[in-house]
This record gives structure tokens, sequence and C-alpha cells, in this order.
């Protein structure tokens, strides 16, 4: 009788091998013969398949699917996908198929259609009427990586309307880095990912900053010379992780402080004044040993051009940068109000970095008009100041010779959503509303005045 069940399961083992051949996943391939109204999606051949399912959706995550690609069933190892739009992002994925079997799905290519759309690019979009300009720039949002849900009004928004995005906290070092040389990219690979796949600049914020050290690196016993290395590797490691996808990075981010002194911060205490070249060297050092040579490396500050003793050390500090052909360009964060600073005032600080030939990035701007908290409700009269401050900016901006153009960022869609009544550093007393879309995602009158800039 047992001989009689060895042999029953035996018989059961055997039947299950020829039956249950496990279809491997197959590999989908870059297409061919992209054109206006389509491609020819490839992929590789699948041993015991007899068909293959193909997808292809205008949503990554294929929520939806264009009509009849909903699997369809095609014995060849390619199919002329036709019948699309022009100037479309497109994906597609294939499954294997024996019979009943089916496989895991492929990974997922990316293709746009050549051509246009044929509908009509919408002339009050920022990044359409900045790129109609003869010397373009990127506009750039502030964003979380909760925000970009395909289809939600955040992602609709942004691939209407912007060019380049930077995290709002998400790459900075507290959020990635847990412990010595342990990191957590999810949030910063996802906002990553998202600009790579949708054509929008990347945009890395920020490196070394002194409101964003994790605690480990707070608490570190080490020696000076300890930390230092701690800080080389966690740059090493991050522009690492994201050579050829991040294509900017402010590498050091408010070093200077409001007296116009290098600020006492623990990257000062422990490392020595030489830490902020120590830290541009280190991120290209990086980047090159990850072949990524155009990486641009720029440092981040505020405030500067109403406070000449800070403006003065910034730009001592850019000298001596320069000087160590370590830097690319600066970052104005221009976290103004609908006061100051002046046009003035802003022209000649931006004219400074003209004549030393750096890169400029309005890297978060944002124009409150309630630091005083003297409105308890957004007012015409600050409606309209707030436009005409924002249009001001993007004068100045525009008006840049075109190799000190790269980018002018909003730190923020929404009103409500604005860091400036929440934040500790600036001890903002109310409300504000110092954005270009209300709570409801309405444009504002102040994106009006963004676009009444570029006249
Ligand atoms: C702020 C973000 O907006 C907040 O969400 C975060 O909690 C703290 O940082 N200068 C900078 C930005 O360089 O990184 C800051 O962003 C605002 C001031």
């Amino acid at each position: 009788m047992l001989a009689g069940l060895v042999f029953f399961l035996n018989a059961c083992s055997n039947d299950d091998n020829q039956t249950v051949e496990t279809l491997e996943t197959p590999v989908a391939n870059a297409p061919k013969d992209v054109n206006d109204h389509g491609f020819k999606a490839k992929w590789n051949y699948v041993s015991h398949s007899k068909s293959y399912l193909l997808d292809v959706s205008t949503a990554e995550n294929f929520t939806s699917f264009v009509p009849n690609y909903n699997a369809k069933e095609i014995t060849d190892l390619n199919d002329a996908v036709t019948g699309l739009t022009g100037g479309t992002q497109y994906y597609y994925r294939v499954r294997a198929k024996n019979e009943t079997q089916i496989s895991d799905y492929s990974n997922v290519i990316a293709v746009v259609t050549t051509g246009t759309s044929n509908i009509p690019e919408d002339p009050t979009f920022l990044k359409v009427k900045v790129n109609k300009l003869a010397n373009p720039f990127f506009v750039g949002m502030a964003i979380k990586a909760s925000q970009l849900t395909n289809g939600s009004p955040y992602d609709v928004i942004l691939k209407n309307e912007f060019s380049s995005i930077s995290a709002e906290y998400e790459m900075k070092m507290d959020q990635i880095s847990t412990a010595s040389g342990v990191y957590n990219w999810a949030a910063a690979d996802k906002i990553v990912a998202y600009g790579n796949a949708n054509n929008i600049n990347v945009h890395g914020h920020a490196l070394v900053w002194h409101n964003a050290v994790p605690q480990w690196l707070k608490d570190f016993s080490g020696t000076d010379a300890e930390f230092a290395a701690e800080v080389k590797k966690y740059i090493t490691d991050v522009v690492t992780h994201y050579a050829g996808k991040v294509k900017s990075w402010d590498v050091v981010n408010e070093a200077v402080d409001d007296s116009g002194a290098m600020r006492n911060t623990i990257f000062l205490q422990r490392m020595g004044p030489n830490y902020v070249k120590d830290c541009f060297q280190w991120a290209r050092e990086a980047a090159n040993a990850a072949g990524d040579t155009s990486l641009l490396l720029f440092y981040n500050d505020y405030a500067t051009s109403a406070n000449t003793a800070k403006q003065d050390k910034v730009f001592s500090l850019l000298d001596d940068l320069k000087a160590a052909k370590a830097i690319d360009g600066v970052g104005f964060q221009m976290h103004n109000t609908y006061l100051s600073p002046t046009k003035a005032q802003i022209e000649a600080d931006l004219n400074k970095a003209v004549a030393k030939g750096l890169k400029i990035h309005v890297s978060e701007l944002d124009i409150q008009v309630n630091q005083f908290n003297d409105i308890s409700a957004f007012t015409n009269e600050r409606r309209l100041a707030q436009k005409a401050k924002y249009k001001e900016m993007v004068q100045i901006y525009n008006a840049l010779p075109a190799a000190n153009k790269y980018a002018l960022t909003i730190w923020g869609m929404r009103d409500n959503e604005s860091w400036i009544p929440f934040s500790t550093e600036l001890n903002h007393p109310g409300n504000d509303w110092p954005l270009l879309y209300d709570s409801n995602f309405a444009v504002k009158s102040s994106h009006t005045g963004f676009l009444e800039g570029l006249d």
C-alpha cells in the first residue's frame, strides 16, 4: 500500500511537471518605427508560449487602455500599434500566454509619438508661454511625492504648466539618511522617476542643510574627521544614486547667517570653514565617477537682496567656489513679500551672479501678503499688489542673459499648503496667500502676473 501511495504521488508530480510549466515573464523592448500615429511594440520570445497579450495605455499604471489594446492577443513578437494621437505619451507591456496559462506582466515601455496632438497648447499655461520665448527657462514647482498620483489635479497642473520640480522636503538628508550608510529612497525615487518619465527637469534639493540634519548625525560621537567622512559618504551615495536622473543639486543650503557670518552649524563646527567647498568637490567627484559630467551644482540661500552684509558674504563664498571650479550656479530662494525686496534690490543681487558667470535659479519663490497679520481675508488690494510683484520677478528673471537662466521655481502650488504660516524660522504671525493657485486649484491673479511678466 505504501508503494502504491509513492507511485501515486510520483505520478501526480510527473503529471504536474508536464502540464504546469511556469511561463517566464516576457521582456518588452524599445519600440520601432515611432511615428505620428503609432509605433511598433516589441518583446522577446518566451519558451512554451503560444501568444502574447499586449496592453497599451496613456497611464503608466494602466488604469485605462487605448481602445482594443486591453490584453490584445498577438502571436508574433511585435505589433504595429496604430490610430494613436501625435505628440502623446503612451506605455505598453505584455504577458506571455499558453492555453490557459498567463505569465506575469513584462516591464513597462514608455514611448512618445512624434508630431503634435493637434490640440493647440493653452497659451495661459506657464511653461507653454515660457517655451515660446527666444530664451526659455524651466518653470519649477516644489512638490511632495504624495501629490504625484496620475490624474490628480497636481499631476495635471504639473504636466500642463511646469517643466521642473524640486522636492519640498523629501530629498533632504534627514529624510533620506536613516543611519550611517542606510538610505530610505522611496519618496525621493518616486519624485525623480516622475520627472524623468514626464520630461520634467529634476532639481535636487538639498544635500547639506543645517535644518535637515538626521538625528543620528547630530548625535554622532566620532571624531571630526569621521564626521566629515560621513558627510562625504552621504553626498557621494546620493549623487551616485541619482546620477543622470537629477540634473542639478543644491549642494549646500543657507551656509551664511543674517549677520553676514558663516552660519554656526554642526557642519561648520565639525568640518571647519572649508566645508562648503569640500561638499561641492565631493559632489562633483561622485558625479564624474558615475559618468555624469553635466550635473549642475548650486549654492542656495535666502534674503540676500535686501541684506547687503549677507549678500557680500554669499558672493565671497561664491568667489571661492568659482575659483575652485566647483560651482555652476546660485539659487536665490526669494521668500519675498508684496513690499520687499524692491525691484532694484533684486536686480542688483541677480546681476552680481551674472557678472560672475553663474547660472541663476530663483529657487523657492513665494510672495507673502500678510506678513504683518493685518488682514484676515485675502483683499483685492493685496491680490493686485501680489500680482504686480510676481510680474516684476518674472520680468527681472526673463531679462537675464540666456547663459545665466536656469529655472524659476515656485515653492508650492496651493495657498492653503504653503509652508509660510507654519514655518518655525519665519515666525509668520497668521494666515497667508503666497502662491499661484487657491485652495481649489484655481489660478489667482498672481498667475496672470507671472504670464504678464513674460510679455
Ligand atoms: C521647507 C518646506 O517648505 C517645509 O515643508 C519643510 O518642512 C521645511 O522646509 N528654505 C529652504 C527650503 O531651502 O527647503 C525650506 O522648505 C524653506 C526655506
